[in-house]
């Protein structure tokens, strides 16, 4: 050790060994020499008494850098960091009922364990466990069931830490095609998912060596990612998986099975991760696992009539729209952005303690009344709250439906809970204006190619991490949920979840979703003479017309 560098370390700390030193735990399997990438952190303020970027970490850019490598002088004022994947308040449950589905997995166990009924892959421990995940672009869930039983032993939720590569998926495509950044977002959610899945067995008293059987949801972006597959057709036109480009018969499955030691997964030997089919385009496994979970594709008699008009939305960053009527199916993507979880609006936050997720406003437009997520301090509004609070600031003339502030049309933001310093801009409500026409637009346009009302409709089920938790009311009020008759929208939770556990414990379900792709007729909202009319209406703040077909050219 020279006198230099002996000095150099006295005087100078990483954000590891500061994180160490408060008793913030970084996850790290490299020993802190810059090779596991799986210490990313978000610097929040100071950045700029950080070291430059070292070599390692050429893949980053923006406030994020690799903890190991970013350190500073200890005589200035320290940086602020946040981890890339604190735990959001995720929806992990569904309110759908799992009595009918048979129990069928593909590993069966008699003594020994047996894949698919014929290849022997070793003897019985002390459970037969699977994994379920459904990665979504900004929030993953993992649950670790049960294949004897099918119970759910044990499950976890957490921010994507993709969240480096972007926050939506044309960012996360665009940087995974940069020479130095390729294979560091499915190299990120595998670390995490390892790391999770040690916990999950520790938990229950298993190892991760009795998980034979994972399957994976996600919109096709996140999906073939985990795979390590090129992303990049998906981001251009046609805006196809090479799943589906590159099948040679057009009915073929787009599924996908591959080892998952080949992917870095660290579960037993020889088990499986299983990617459910995709729908079309951004149409993803994760719609194709809803649908399985209401019983739209025929699967479920007791829950499903099919000569009833159903509609599944699953709001989202990505919101996907899928729509059954006179048995046809339709379905279309549209890509919300982040704004309802907090992206893009300065009150927004994601659905963390201290968020509103409900309020009330009196009529000089001040917070009434408002619960937050753990009744802690508010700090800002989650999607929930941030529907409630453009509804009620049309109810009570406070802006009208182009989001202008009637008072005073040249205000740039408004005050709404003076104690907490809580505002909403102009550009605030703008941006939430357009990430909900792309929800209008996408349920409108898909019940205009059906030729259907969304009276019409004799179900709508409402799907996805925030809409359990939306007033129906004031989303259907703002245009978010089209205008369906109150009592026939159903709020399902976490519908790709429970899909993707349905097609973990049967054999018979997991093979009902190969025909869904060939069955859809997938509109591309852009391509369609309406789209334009439909979305610059859709961005005011207004209910969609009853009927639809009458409100355009
Ligand atoms: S700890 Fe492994 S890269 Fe930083």
């Amino acid at each position: 050790v020279t006198a230099e560098s002996e000095k150099l370390s006295t005087s100078t700390k990483t954000i590891f060994d500061y994180a160490d030193g408060r008793g913030v735990r970084i996850p790290s399997s490299c020993g802190r020499v810059g090779q596991c990438h799986e210490c990313v952190v978000e610097i929040t303020q100071n950045s700029n008494c950080l070291n430059n970027r070292s070599e390692v970490e050429e893949f980053l850019s923006g406030e994020f850098r690799l903890a190991c490598q970013a350190s500073f002088d200890t005589q200035s004022v320290p940086p602020e960091f946040k981890l890339l994947w604190q735990k959001p308040r995720i929806l992990e449950s569904s309110t759908l009922s799992s009595a009918s589905s048979e129990l069928d997995p593909v590993i069966r166990s008699d003594g020994r364990l047996v894949y698919e009924g014929s290849t022997s892959i070793g003897s019985f421990r002390s459970s037969v466990l699977g994994l379920v995940i459904d990665l979504g672009t900004t929030t993953v869930v993992m649950e670790l069931v049960d294949l004897s039983t099918g119970q759910v032993r044990t499950s976890r939720s957490f921010e994507n830490p993709q969240r480096f590569g972007g926050s939506d998926i044309m960012n996360r495509i665009s940087y995974d095609g940069t020479p130095t950044a390729a294979g560091e977002l499915q190299k990120a959610v595998i670390a995490v998912a390892n790391r999770q899945v040690r916990q999950m067995t520790k938990e229950i008293g298993c190892s991760p060596a009795e998980v034979y059987e994972i399957v994976v949801v996600g919109n096709t972006t996140m999906r073939d990612l985990i795979f390590g597959l090129d992303v990049q057709p998906i981001g251009q036109r046609p805006y196809k998986s090479l799943t589906e480009t590159e099948k040679d018969d057009p009915d073929a499955s787009t599924a996908l099975t591959e080892k998952a030691s080949h992917l870095g997964f660290r579960v037993h030997r020889e088990a499986k991760v299983h990617g459910l089919p995709l729908l079309a385009s951004h149409l993803g496994a994760d719609t194709v696992a809803g649908m399985l979970a209401v019983g739209m594709l025929g699967n479920n008699i007791e829950l499903d009539d099919p000569s009833e008009t159903v509609m599944l939305v699953d709001v989202g960053t990505n919101t996907e729209v899928v729509l059954r009527h006179e048995g046809n199916f339709y379905g279309a993507s549209c890509p919300a952005g982040p704004a309802f979880e907090g992206g893009q609006v300065s009150c927004g936050m994601r659905a963390y303690e201290g968020a509103i997720e409900a309020i009330r406003l009196d009529e000089d437009g001040k917070g009434l009344s408002f619960s937050t997520i753990g009744d802690a301090e508010p700090k800002g509004f989650c999607g929930s709250g941030l529907i409630d609070l453009l509804a009620e600031l049309v109810n009570r003339n406070i802006i009208d439906e182009f989001g202008v502030f009637l008072e005073n049309p040249k205000l740039s933001e408004f005050t709404i809970l003076e104690d907490y310093n809580l505002k909403i801009s102009r550009q605030d409500i703008s941006n939430l204006a357009q990430a909900k026409s792309a929800n209008y637009s996408g349920q409108f346009l898909t019940l205009l190619s059906a030729s259907v009302d969304p009276v019409e409709v004799d179900r709508l089920y409402l799907a996805g991490a925030f809409a359990n938790y939306i007033n129906v009311e004031n989303a259907c009020s703002i245009g978010l949920v089209a205008p369906v008759l109150p009592k026939n929208i159903e709020r399902v939770g976490n519908a790709a979840l429970h899909g993707a556990r349905m097609a973990l414990l049967s054999q018979s379900q997991r093979s009902s979703l190969n025909s869904a792709s060939s069955q859809i007729k997938h509109i591309e909202l852009e391509t369609m003479p309406q789209f334009f009319e439909v979305f610059v209406e859709g961005c005011q703040l207004k209910a969609m017309p009853d009927r639809i077909g009458a409100s355009v050219q």
